[in-house]
């Protein structure tokens, strides 16, 4: 947000410190100023603007899509067999016929390339490419976990990720204007509940909580902590106030469903590990989350919970966005298969190729 722009420093212009009259007009010029400053500001403040994941980011459109596109998904994410979705009964989307036959290889319209199953030396198709195909890059780990990045520069045509600035841009989840609603709230008895999997002393969020404990108490869920009630982590978190939405690695972009499903699911107000709060914002409400980086130490942070665990009307606060706002958590792979169909029926015949795909990925 640019403030400098909106204030008149025209005004200053040839102002001399010394002479009275002038001062005095200056002043109430720049009270005047100041004032319309802070009705812009509190609007500005007052108005989210998200980021809508809902329409298709493509700058170049067909206007005459094409009725049918094969979208062939030449690996099968992590190895795993799965029975592909009907576009048109889960999402409405027409024309699209997905398929794991590769024998269909040549009239394919487009690719899909996941990224971890194409390995340290690719396994890419060996006849020719069509001058129309498109090879689409698809990943949702981030840059951390995405190996052998750097050996795929000028393959693929487009890029398909959690990164709004992928060509196909799919998040782990969003939020969805709905009419106004009251907001009910599960019953809360417990505080603060984490679920990880995945236990790693060198990791960052592990350090975090490790500090963090000593201030507050936190149930831990998943492997290393408690079962989860009936296997199912929106009924456990539900009890909770506050959940833990650390990611596993901090990169643009790259927020989970640790937040939406995890902690929006559940009623559970987020206190996040991952990008910057500035990032996080792009895609939630200001007020609906906790930032690790809004507190100087994990000490301050659990002073804060402490707070807002006995004082109901500011805890409640954290969900304003539940008047406005639904989850929607994605599934996968469905979801992803169906919005690149219709990304590709959708697009002309621009050509492009990704030449630097590990530099954008990791930036
Ligand atoms: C499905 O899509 C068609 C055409 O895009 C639209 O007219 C129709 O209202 C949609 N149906 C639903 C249930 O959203
Ligand atoms: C793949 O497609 C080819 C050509 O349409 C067909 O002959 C073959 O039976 C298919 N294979 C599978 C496993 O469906
Ligand atoms: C896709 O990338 C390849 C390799 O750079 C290029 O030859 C081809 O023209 C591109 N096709 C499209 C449809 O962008």
């Amino acid at each position: 947000m640019k403030v400098e722009s909106w204030l008149p420093f025209e005004h200053l212009r040839g102002w001399r410190p010394c002479r009275r009259g002038r001062w005095r007009t200056l002043k109430s010029q720049l009270l005047a100023a100041s004032l319309t400053c802070t009705l812009l500001l509190v609007y500005a403040c007052t108005q989210d603007f998200l980021y809508d994941p809902t329409h298709i980011s493509l700058l170049w459109r067909n206007p005459t899509q094409p009725k049918q596109v094969t979208v062939l998904i030449w690996y099968e994410p992590f190895g795993k067999r799965r029975r592909l979705g009907d576009c048109h009964i889960l999402f409405n989307i027409t024309g699209c016929h997905l398929t794991t036959n590769r024998t269909l290889y040549q009239e394919a319209d487009a690719v899909l390339f996941h990224h971890r199953d194409i390995g340290e030396f690719g396994d890419f198709p060996v006849a020719t490419r069509s001058a129309s195909q498109k090879w689409i890059w698809m990943n949702f780990e981030s840059p951390s976990h995405s190996p052998w990045m750097t050996t795929l520069g000028d393959v693929f045509n487009w890029t398909m990720s959690y990164r709004v600035d992928s060509d196909i841009f799919v998040p782990y989840g969003y939020l969805f204007s709905k009419k106004s609603a009251k907001i009910v709230l599960p019953r809360k008895r417990k505080l603060v509940a984490w679920v990880i999997s995945n236990w790693n002393e060198d990791h960052e969020r592990v350090q975090y909580y490790n500090q963090l404990r000593e201030y507050i108490d936190i149930d831990i869920y998943g492997r290393y902590g408690m079962d989860l009630r009936h296997d199912n982590i929106v009924k456990t978190v539900s009890e909770y106030k506050f959940y833990l939405a650390f990611e596993n690695s901090l990169h643009t972009d790259y927020i989970t469903e640790k937040l939406w499903r995890n902690a929006f699911k559940s009623s559970a107000v987020p206190i996040v590990m991952g990008p910057s709060r500035y990032n996080y914002e792009i895609f939630i409400p200001r007020n609906s989350f906790i930032h690790i980086d809004d507190f100087s130490s994990p000490r301050k942070l659990a002073m804060y919970l402490r707070f807002l665990d006995k004082n109901t009307h500011m805890y409640r606060r954290y969900f304003t966005w539940k008047k406005r706002y639904d989850v929607h958590v994605t599934s996968f792979w469905d979801e992803h298969y169906c919005t690149a169909c219709e990304t590709v029926k959708a697009s002309g015949d621009e050509h492009r190729t990704i030449s630097d795909l590990a530099g954008w990925y990791e930036s």
